[in-house]
């Protein structure tokens, strides 16, 4: 077992274990009782990932006291909307949850991101733990308290930033994931090597195998990945600054996933996509090198992600970069790398990104 902590000051709770451990889901009754909770909870989960999992961890709930209610939402980023939201609340009601009850998300980044909402404003806010069943969520969006759901206007507009009490995490949910779910995960995987730590990202390099087919690489992977997140999420939990570094290739990734409307590429893909390109800024700024971009990119290709963006006229890519939330005065904010394991964050001139793009998209950026 691993456990990395997440240690945020302020008023009591909001420092929590994250906690890395084959077959943890048998366990996670007694985990939450050991951080001091008890009494009535309700898990909410998905069809697909509560048709494979739920079982066993209301079982584990039951053995530890709880008395726990299962909660269905539908399964899709379609689904993750404010009136799920509601349905959620509605149930919770129904289950006569008070301030003492606890929410449990068990799934991926979806159902995580709702149950944390959720959690963050029922009845003014009561805990939760993050049970984490995809890649993406065990390294990413289970850790740091980022909430939410989607508006019509844009993927995670409406949130809250709200810690959960604890995150337990079981590296053999990954066993009945899709592959392509997993390639997704790694490519956050490789974020982290880097953004911070170059050692992580050889680790990753000399892994590739025992990555993909979940040998115990991975377990070590999502130690690694939680504590890079963790130390930023602890420096700068609100992400006024370091935070951002988080981000890396995602400024490009969600310009891809805009254009080709959220439907051709899984976030991670777009993601791997949108860190070449990064690097390719990178490079064209000569804040990096050749070697750099090469290694980032022969890595994702070894793990079979996609690294081209498909055909998007750079004046597009543009317009849709510009209506992120990166843009100050003109220029653009992106996260550059510099070195493996080193990145900055820098305002980039429209112009320059203009030039940037009309080499690449034209194949020799
Ligand atoms: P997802 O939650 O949609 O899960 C992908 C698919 O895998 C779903 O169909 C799900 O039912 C299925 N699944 C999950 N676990 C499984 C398992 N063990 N076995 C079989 N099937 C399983 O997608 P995701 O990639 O986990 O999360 C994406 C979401 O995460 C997006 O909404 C994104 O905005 C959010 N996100 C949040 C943060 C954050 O910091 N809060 C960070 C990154 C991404
Ligand atoms: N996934 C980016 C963050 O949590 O800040």
């Amino acid at each position: 077992m691993s456990t990395v902590k997440v240690e945020l000051t302020g008023a009591v709770f909001r420092s929590y274990p994250i906690v890395i451990e084959r077959g943890i889901l048998d366990r996670v009754g007694a985990g939450m009782k050991g951080l001091g909770l008890s009494g009535r909870c309700a898990v909410v989960t998905n069809p697909t990932v509560g048709a494979i999992y739920s079982k066993r961890l209301m079982d584990s709930l039951k053995d530890a006291g709880f008395l726990a209610a299962l909660i269905e939402i539908p399964d899709g980023e379609e689904h993750k909307t404010l009136s799920t939201v509601a349905s959620v609340y509605d149930r919770l009601l129904e289950e006569r949850l008070d301030r003492d009850s606890s929410i449990i998300a068990l799934g991926g980044g979806v159902v995580g991101d709702m149950a944390g909402f959720v959690a963050s404003t029922f009845l003014r806010g009561v805990p939760y733990v993050q049970v984490p069943t995809t890649l993406l969520a065990q390294v990413d969006s289970s850790v740091g308290g980022k909430t939410g759901v989607n508006h019509p206007q844009g993927k995670n507009l409406i949130g809250a930033f709200y810690q959960p009490r604890g995150v337990f995490i079981d590296p053999d949910a990954l066993e009945t994931l899709d592959k392509r779910e997993l390639r997704a995960g790694l490519s956050e995987v490789v974020k982290y090597g880097v953004i911070r730590d170059e050692a992580f990202f050889s680790f990753i390099e000399a892994n590739v195998n025992g990555l993909l087919n979940l040998k115990s690489a991975i377990v070590e992977a999502i130690v690694r990945s939680c504590r890079i997140k963790a130390e930023v999420v602890m420096k700068d939990e609100r992400e006024s600054g370091l935070r951002g570094i988080l981000n890396f290739g995602h400024t490009f990734g969600h310009a891809i996933e805009a254009r080709t409307g959220y439907t051709a590429f899984r976030h991670g893909e777009a993601v791997s996509i949108g860190m070449v390109m990064a690097a390719g800024l990178s490079l064209y700024l000569a804040v990096t090198t050749e070697g750099v971009q090469k290694r980032i990119k022969n890595l994702l290709v070894a793990f079979g992600l996609p690294v081209d963006a498909p055909g998007i006229a750079p004046s597009d890519f543009i317009e849709t970069v510009r209506l992120d939330k990166k843009v100050k005065a003109g220029n653009i904010r992106f996260v550059l790398v510099e070195d493996m394991g080193r990145v900055a964050v820098k305002d980039v001139e429209g112009k320059k990104l203009k030039d940037f793009l009309e080499l690449y998209c034209h194949g020799r950026g």
